[in-house]
Parts: C-alpha cells; structure tokens; sequence
C-alpha cells in the first residue's frame, strides 16, 4: 500500500458511520451493532495507468499478479505489505458466450463470468484470500465459519495453506456431499450442527469471541473486499467496458454487497463511465430479500428456508443492508424462481458446455423472468455470474436426469431436459441397434 493511502473500517450505518483501526477484529460496529466496510482514503489513481498495470500484470509470473483477486490489489489496499497474502492463483476465471442458454434466457446473447473455475470451485475464493491474508496479518492462529459449503470448502483450503488451523460448521444434512468432502480432504475440523445456516451463525458468532477464533463468513469485511475482484477482473476483461445487467444469485447477499461496491469505487476513480445494474436472484422458498425490496418496510427473515439449491438456503441473510443499498445505487431488481425454473435453467447452462451448481441457475432461470416481463430487454447486454462448478453437487445433476428430484415438501420436479444413460448388455449387436434406435449413427 502506497504511504499516502489509509485504510479504516466504517459502519455501513448512515446515522452512525463510526470508524475503527483497519486491524481491530471487528465483524460489527461496537456502537450501533450495522455491518463495517473497509474505506481508503488518499486514492488518486490515474484510470489510464491502472488499466495499463493490470494488463501488464498479465504476463507476470509472480505469485500475487498471477491471481485474478490481488492483480487488483490497489482496489483494495488493506494491507501494508504482502508478506501474509496466501494465494492459490484464485481468480482468473473466464467470460463465457453461450448462445443457447441465452435463447433459453429470452436474450440475444449472454456471457457466464465462471467462478466455478475458481481453485476450490466457486467464487468464495476471491474472498478467502484476502480474509486469510487478514487472519495472518493479525496473528490469528485459528478460523472458523459456517456455511452452506462452498465458505467451508474454500476457507479450510486457504487455511491448510497459510498454515492456519481451520474450524467449520456445517448444517447437518443439508449441504452436498462435494462441499462437506473437500472440507474433509483439506484437513478441516468440521463439526455438523443439527441446525439451519441462520440458527448456526448465531452460535458460531459468539462462539469466536469468546474463543478468540478469526471469523471467516461473509460478514467480515475482507471477505468482501476479496470478492470485488470479481467485478474488476470481469471489466478487464470486457476492456472496461460495463454491460448493462451483472446478475447473481442472492444468499447471504455478501456478493451483491461486494459486486455493488466494485461498481461503485470502479465508477467513482473513473475506470468506468457508468454503472451496471445489478439483478439479485433468489430461491422462491428463501427469498427474504425479494419480499424486502418489493415489499418495502421491515426486513423479516424466513424462519424454515427451504431450496434444493442448498447453497442459497438462507432465510436471515446477514448482508441485507448493504445488498439494499448496493441494488438501489445500480437501479438494480431482485426476483425469484421456484425449484423448476433452477433445475431447467441449470439443465440449460449443462447443455450449452458449461455447467454450474443449482445456486448459480438461478441467475438464467431469473434473467427468462426478467426478460419475460420486459424488465432486461433481449438485445440487453447481461453478464450473469455462475458461482460454483458443475461437480459440486452431482447428486442433484443425477436425480435431476433420472426423474427423481424432488423439491422440498416432495413435489417432484420434471425431468424436462433429461438425460438418462443407458445400460447396455456387452454384445455389439445390442448396442448398435441401440444406438441407431436414437437415430444418433
Ligand atoms: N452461489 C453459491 C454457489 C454459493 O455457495 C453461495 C453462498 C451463493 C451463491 C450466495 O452468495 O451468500 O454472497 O449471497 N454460499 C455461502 C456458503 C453462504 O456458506 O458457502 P451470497
């Protein structure tokens, strides 16, 4: 970090905006108890010059220009030197076209900005490195979160890495057996908690303060500072030219949070000359922000979410003012989509050669709503961002493909873009005459 630049932690609280030391180990403010962000001041950098740089940067060799998340790193300068930067090359994910899930969409054309080609499989690797390099910085010897799984498998990767001891909870049964499997494989201590995500955050939050444990989840601001990279690295590679829609789908809303303030800072030192709109999707049986942003007034949490999209099974979405506020300053929309329209839009993303997780669907399966309604126009450009890999829940792509997934409460979904394999007896005659049964040869 360049001498002349600060860095502080603030409340996000507009009546209450207090500030803090950027190393106090704080997750929220000790006077009003609102979310804290990470602000800079003293940052005058020149556009030009920047995007030059991080161009450059590119052909680099070195550890911190070769990720995707710190080849930014004067978008985020929390810390004074880089000496605890952990890095397993996170970022670096691509901008796929896929004109089929675009048609499926009700758009002209669509880009995927994959960040299941993360080193763990989703976006959660853009945040962790940083939230790990955070950790080491303040001589925490011990992390811990809870999580839907994707948290988990990443935080005990950057943990193994940086040498730090790797504490997770997890809700018992409810997350997919790729996430609970890394988590294992990485080295992790990992509890099951018979307990929903909401119900554990609470246990897990006070839990750290009184164990002195470095808390991991969305809620801590790096995390947050982290996953801006997502937006930058995706600029860069549009040549900073900005679409019209980012789409994402919305959880614990840490993402829309971190996406809306990128655009924001991007805007606001000129790297952009104006601002996407953000489109928050959720799973109709977790949609807490939807009914918030069109409901208007209080925010209620839904006490029993329920979604197979068992990443985005959160009904008390810790990040919900900010996500508000981030979706507001873009002119941004927040819908839903039932279990169908994920598990479709999810079979669509497949076919196209792609593939993502249930959670990451729903951003298709929301742009076919919104282009529907006439919210995205067809010619819109949209970037939509597809969070977690394909093989991180096989079991929902078999059932799927099978005839047998079953939404939660039992309704059973239609198996509309199936693919079932075949079994076939070891006898060449059988299998040519099944073959040619499809009409394939
Ligand atoms: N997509 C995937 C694949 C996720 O794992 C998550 C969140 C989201 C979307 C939602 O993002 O919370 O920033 O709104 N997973 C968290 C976890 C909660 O514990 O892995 P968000």
């Amino acid at each position: 970090m360049s001498p002349s630049v600060q860095a502080e932690l603030v409340c996000f609280n507009t009546s209450c905006r207090a500030t803090y030391a950027i190393t106090d180990v704080l997750y929220n403010c000790p006077k009003c108890g609102g979310l804290l962000e990470a602000r800079y001041s003293g940052l005058h950098p020149d556009p030009a010059e920047l995007k030059r740089l991080f161009r450059d940067r590119r052909a680099s060799n070195l550890p911190l220009d070769a990720s995707g998340v710190w080849r930014y790193r004067e978008l985020f300068p929390f810390l004074e030197d880089y000496s605890h930067v952990v890095t397993l090359r996170e970022g670096q994910t691509p901008l796929l076209d896929a004109p089929l899930a675009a048609k499926f969409g009700g758009l002209d054309r669509i880009t995927f900005k994959h960040q299941g080609f993360n080193p763990t499989g989703s976006f959660k690797d853009n945040g962790m490195t940083c939230g790990a390099a955070q950790a080491r910085r303040l001589g925490m010897q011990r992390v811990a979160c809870v999580s839907t799984g994707n948290t988990s498998a990443s935080m005990a990767a950057y943990a193994a890495a940086g040498g730090l001891e790797a504490l997770i909870f997890l809700p018992h049964g409810n997350i997919s057996f790729g996430k609970l499997a890394q988590a294992l494989e990485y080295g992790a201590k990992t509890l099951e908690v018979e307990a929903n995500f909401d119900q554990i955050l609470a246990l897990v939050r006070t839990l750290a303060e009184k164990l002195g444990i470095y808390l991991l989840n969305s809620v801590n601001p790096f995390r947050i500072e982290g996953q801006k990279s997502i937006m930058f690295e995706m600029l860069d590679q549009r040549d900073w030219n900005a679409p019209d829609w980012v789409v994402l789908p919305g959880g614990n809303l840490g993402n829309t949070s971190a996406f809306g303030k990128a655009l924001r800072e991007a805007w606001e030192i000129g790297l952009l000359d104006r601002l996407p709109r953000l489109a928050v999707i959720q799973a109709e049986g977790a949609a807490p922000f939807f009914d918030l942003f069109h409901k208007g007034g209080e925010f209620h949490a839904v006490p029993n979410p329920e979604t197979l999209a068992t990443a985005i099974r959160i009904g008390d979405p810790v990040s919900w003012p900010k996500a508000l506020h981030e979706v507001r300053t873009t002119n941004g929309v927040v819908e839903k989509v039932s279990e169908q329209e994920i598990a479709d839009a999810k079979a669509q993303i497949g076919r196209a050669g792609i593939g993502c997780e249930p959670a990451s669907a729903a951003t298709l399966a929301g742009i076919r709503k919104l282009t529907a309604a006439g919210i995205i126009d067809r010619n819109a450009d949209v970037v939509a961002v597809l969070t977690g890999n394909v093989l991180k829940d096989p079991d929902y792509i078999y059932k799927y493909h099978t005839d047998q997934l079953q939404a939660p409460g039992g309704v059973k979904i239609r198996s509309t873009y199936g693919n079932r394999s075949i079994v076939v007896p070891n006898d060449p005659a059988r299998i040519e005459e099944v073959l040619r049964q499809g009409a394939a040869i």
